[in-house]
């Protein structure tokens, strides 16, 4: 139990983007902090890397070090916030940290998809707790949500929009008609996209996240590199019209659907319902449409990215912390427990969608009859497709744009490695999930 007179000291690992937004809150609403608490939280280091570095919130010089021994060996610090993110040296570091008996909160989903059970274990030996709601979805409370609030509940269904960086371009792209990689640009200049944006467009992050969330809602324990994903990269500005005209717009959804005892997971740039909740999450915000078999769906929405936004969740928990919540609920979650009920992962190919097929083909007679054969084939009827007219200027190619029924993604990836083999496609395009209608509860 914490000790509930003295002053909780807290250091903090990393002072960068949320480190400072962190820094700020813990200074400067000293006072409201100390309310929520019941004890006063004192901030009283700062590891960073580059001292000297110019920095937009300045500390306290007696506050910043480079020094992380000084964190790890001093006894009154009982709370190390890591916000250096990274796997490495941060896993190393963290565990040390809870070696040496301190609570950690981190916003650092990367090392807990690596390594999250393996810290939880030290954790847990160590009799420390680990707090990690920045981790996910940033300002969204949605960890605290699915491991507290919704626990009377089986949990059946996730669709989330995690990456805010995916979903400004997305935005930017149909909104203003600007290209992926002009959106892409000005969303770096803007400070949404860091300088090497790669995990983010490339839907590494949100698998990450998706990893995690699937460890909390349903007890499946995977590894986001076993979960099919694929990024934003090959969408083009011609894919978010013709979504419009067919009354969708693409959105990189993250999706668990739990189907009897599996659980169907991937992260793909989804076709969604125009009007639907998801489909009207616009700019850097994230979304989650949590199922529950109790409470129904329940839709969060907010920034899931940002200095304070992030240094939100990270102070609710350090709040957590000092008051003795994160210990009860690392305890009783056990976040990275195996559980021996959990559903199993489906296997990817026999998940069930609708598809967006958009190809570049030779502009002739006969074609669209070619590739309705190789989907037949596959036994994939067709619900609609779209031709525009030709265009003088068209090179003898034109677009083609066939929505599916429902099939499986096994059926969808053969007929489209049968099609790219087909004289008449001159480019493979894209093929998208297509998601209609409310969660199955
Ligand atoms: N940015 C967001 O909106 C956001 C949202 C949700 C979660 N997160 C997560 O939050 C974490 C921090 O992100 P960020 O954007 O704040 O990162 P950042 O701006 O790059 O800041 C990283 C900080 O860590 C320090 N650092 C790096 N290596 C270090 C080392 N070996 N020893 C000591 N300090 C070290 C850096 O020191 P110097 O400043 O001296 O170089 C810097 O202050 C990451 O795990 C990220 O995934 C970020």
């Amino acid at each position: 139990m914490p000790d509930t007179q003295q002053t909780a000291k807290v250091a903090l690992i990393g002072l960068g983007t949320v480190g400072q937004g962190v820094a700020r809150l813990l200074l400067e609403q000293s006072e409201r902090i100390t309310r929520q608490a019941g004890r006063k939280i004192e901030l009283i280091k700062a590891v960073v890397k580059h001292l000297d570095k110019p920095r937009d919130f300045s500390l306290p010089s007696s506050l910043l070090t480079d020094d992380l021994e000084c964190v790890v060996q001093d006894p009154d610090i009982s709370i190390v916030v890591e916000l250096m993110g990274g796997i490495d040296p941060a896993g190393t570091i963290v565990n040390r940290l809870l070696e040496s008996g301190k609570d950690i909160v981190t916003a650092n989903k990367a090392l807990l998809a690596e390594q999250g059970m393996a810290l939880c274990d030290t954790a847990r030996k160590r009799g420390c707790s680990i707090a990690f709601e920045a981790a996910v979805a940033g300002g969204i409370p949605i960890v605290a949500n699915i491991s507290q609030c919704l626990s009377a509940n089986q949990i059946t269904s996730i669709r989330a929009i995690l990456n805010g960086t995916c979903n400004h371009i997305l935005t930017e792209m149909e909104s203003r008609n600007v290209d992926y990689a002009s959106a892409l640009r000005e969303a770096q200049e803007l400070g949404y996209a860091e300088a090497d944006p790669t995990f983010d467009i490339d839907g590494t992050d949100t698998v990450q996240k998706l990893a995690i969330l699937t460890q909390l809602a349903f007890g499946t324990r995977v590894h986001w590199r076993e979960i099919p994903y694929q990024g934003i990269e090959k969408i083009d500005l011609e894919d978010l019209h013709f979504a419009r005209q067919l009354g969708f717009r693409i959105k990189l959804l993250a999706t668990a659907q739990l189907l009897g005892r599996e659980l169907e997971l991937h992260v793909a740039p989804t076709l969604v319902r125009i009007g639907s909740p998801l489909a009207e999450v616009h700019g850097a915000r994230n979304a989650v449409d949590v199922a529950g078999d109790a409470v129904g769906s329940v839709f969060y929405e907010g920034y899931g990215a940002g200095q304070m936004p992030t240094a939100s969740a990270v102070v609710a928990d350090v709040i957590d912390t000092v008051v003795g919540r994160a210990a009860l609920t690392f305890e009783t979650l056990e976040p990275w427990k195996l559980l021996s009920h959990a559903p199993l992962v489906r296997d990817p190919a026999a998940a069930e969608s609708c598809y967006y097929l958009r190809l570049r083909v030779e502009d002739r007679p006969s074609v669209l009859a070619e590739i309705a054969g190789v989907l037949g084939k596959k036994a994939i009827s067709i619900a609609s497709v779209i031709q525009p007219p030709t265009a003088s200027e068209n090179n003898g190619s034109v677009p083609l744009i066939i929505m599916t029924h429902q099939t499986t993604a096994g059926a969808i990836q053969e007929a489209t490695e049968t099609i790219a083999a087909l004289p008449c496609l001159l480019s493979r395009g894209v093929c998208l999930p297509v998601l209609d209608g409310e969660p199955q509860v």
